[in-house]
C-alpha cells in the first residue's frame, strides 16, 4: 500500500486506538469530541444507546466527577460543571423560571449573594433574603410564587451549622424545592440527600479536589432535576473540562483521610485560640457530625490585634481568597469573599475588619497551632 504523504502523517501518526487498555489509572478523555463508525453509529448516541457525543454534552471524565459526588452524598444523580457558581446557577435553572421566587438564606457566600441578588433578577426570577436563624421568619417570607429555599448547611464564613431538618421540612410542608450548598461540610460530614433535600451543590475547588489546583463545581440530586440541570449546563457551556474533572476525581480518593485529619486539627486550633484574651471570639461549628466539626475555623480578633500585622506575621501560613485544600491558609472575608455584600447586611452578620477566616490543613497541628499564636502575639505587641 502507498505510503501517506507527509503532511498526511503529521496528523494520523498514532495506532488504531485498542478498543480495551488496562490502565490502573483511569485515562483522560481530552477530546472535544468521540468519532463513530458509520451515521447509524452516531445515531445510536441520540438514541441514547451510546454515552458520548461531544465533551460538552457529556465527557468519561466530567461524568466520574458528577457520578462520584452523587454516590458520595447518597443522590440519584450529578453533574460536574466549570466551577461551584456554574453548578448553582444550572441547579436554581432546573426548578426556576421567569416569574418564580427563591428564598434564600441571608449569609450566604458572597458570590452567591451576589448571582442572587443582581444576575438572576434579570432573568426574571425574584430572590429575597432572609435570617434562617428563625424558620419561622423563613416561612413568613414564602409567598405563593416561591418554588426554591436556598441555604449552605454550614455557612461561610461564620460558620452557622443550618438546621437541615427544619429548612428541609419547611419545603416539603410547602410543596417547594430545598437546595443546600454542601461545600463546607462535605458528604464527609453531612449527607442533605439523605435528610431530603432535591439539589445538593459543591463547590468542589474546595474539599472534593482538596489541593487547591481545580476550579470545579458539582450538583446532585433527584435523577429528574439533575435532567433538567445537566441541560442547561450544556445550553449555558458551563461543563466541566475533561482534564478538571480528574483533577477533582483524583482528589476525592482522599477526601476521608484529608477530611478527618483537617477536622481534627481544626477542633485544636479552635480550642487553643479560645484560650487567647486576643482572639475575642472563635467561630466553630457544635454537633455538626459524629465524624468531626469541619475543617474552617473563623476568629474575631480584639480590637488590640493590629489586622494588617497579623496577615503579615504569619510566617509559612499564606494568605489566599480560597479555602480546602492541604495547606493552611487564611482569608479575610472583609476584603475577599464577603466584599460585595451590603455594608449594612454585613455588620448586622457580623463580618467585619478583625473577622479572619481559617482554612486549616493536613499539617501538624503544633505548627498550624504556633503560627497563629506567634501572629497574634506579635501583632499586638507591636500595636501596644
Ligand atoms: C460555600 C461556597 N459555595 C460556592 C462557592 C463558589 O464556588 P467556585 O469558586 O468554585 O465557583 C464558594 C466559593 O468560595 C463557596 O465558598
Amino acid at each position: 500500500m502507498r505510503e501517506k504523504q507527509f503532511n498526511t502523517q503529521t496528523v494520523h501518526f498514532q495506532k488504531k486506538e485498542a478498543a480495551y487498555h488496562v490502565s490502573k489509572a483511569k485515562p483522560i478523555y481530552q477530546t472535544t469530541a468521540f468519532t463513530f463508525t458509520d451515521l447509524d453509529d452516531m445515531e445510536s448516541f441520540y438514541e441514547g444507546e451510546k454515552s458520548y457525543l461531544y465533551s460538552r454534552y457529556s465527557n468519561p471524565n466530567t461524568d466520574d466527577l458528577g457520578i462520584g459526588v452523587a454516590l458520595l452524598e447518597g443522590a440519584e444523580d450529578g453533574v460536574a460543571t466549570s466551577s461551584g457558581m456554574a453548578a448553582i446557577l444550572a441547579g436554581i435553572l432546573a426548578v426556576a423560571k421567569e416569574g418564580d421566587h427563591v428564598l434564600a438564606s441571608e449569609d450566604l457566600y458572597g458570590g452567591t449573594y451576589q448571582l442572587f441578588e443582581q444576575e438572576l433578577p434579570n432573568m426574571g426570577i425574584e430572590v429575597s433574603f432572609v435570617s434562617f436563624t428563625d424558620l419561622k421568619k423563613v416561612e413568613a417570607a414564602l409567598s405563593d410564587k416561591t418554588v426554591l429555599i436556598y441555604t449552605e448547611s454550614i455557612t461561610n464564613p461564620l460558620l452557622r451549622v443550618e438546621d437541615l431538618d427544619g429548612v428541609i421540612a419547611l419545603a416539603k410542608k410547602h410543596h417547594i424545592y430545598s437546595m443546600i450548598d454542601n461545600t463546607f461540610a462535605t458528604p464527609y460530614l453531612l449527607k442533605p440527600t439523605e435528610q431530603g433535600a432535591d439539589l445538593i451543590v459543591h463547590s468542589a475547588t474546595k474539599y472534593i479536589g482538596g489541593h487547591s489546583d481545580v476550579n470545579a463545581g458539582v450538583l446532585v440530586g433527584k435523577e429528574e432535576l439533575i435532567k433538567k440541570a445537566k441541560s442547561k449546563v450544556v445550553t449555558l457551556g458551563c461543563n466541566l473540562t475533561p482534564f478538571e474533572a480528574w483533577l477533582g476525581c483524583r482528589g476525592m480518593k482522599t477526601l476521608s483521610l484529608r477530611m478527618q485529619r483537617q477536622c481534627e486539627n481544626a477542633a485544636k486550633l479552635a480550642h487553643k485560640l479560645s484560650e487567647y484574651s486576643a482572639v475575642s471570639k472563635v467561630y466553630y461549628p457544635k454537633s455538626v457530625s459524629e465524624r468531626g466539626n469541619g475543617a474552617m475555623v473563623s476568629i474575631d480578633l480584639a480590637d488590640e490585634v493590629n489586622i494588617e500585622t497579623f496577615f503579615k506575621e504569619l510566617s509559612w501560613v499564606k494568605i489566599a481568597p480560597t479555602l480546602a485544600g492541604v495547606e493552611t491558609t487564611v482569608s479575610y472575608p472583609l476584603r475577599t469573599s464577603h466584599r460585595t455584600i451590603p455594608d449594612h447586611l454585613r455588620v448586622d452578620l457580623g463580618i467585619g475588619k478583625q473577622l479572619v477566616r481559617i482554612s486549616v490543613g493536613i499539617e501538624d497541628e503544633l505548627d498550624i497551632i504556633e503560627a497563629f499564636t506567634q501572629a497574634i502575639e506579635k501583632a499586638q505587641t507591636k500595636n501596644l
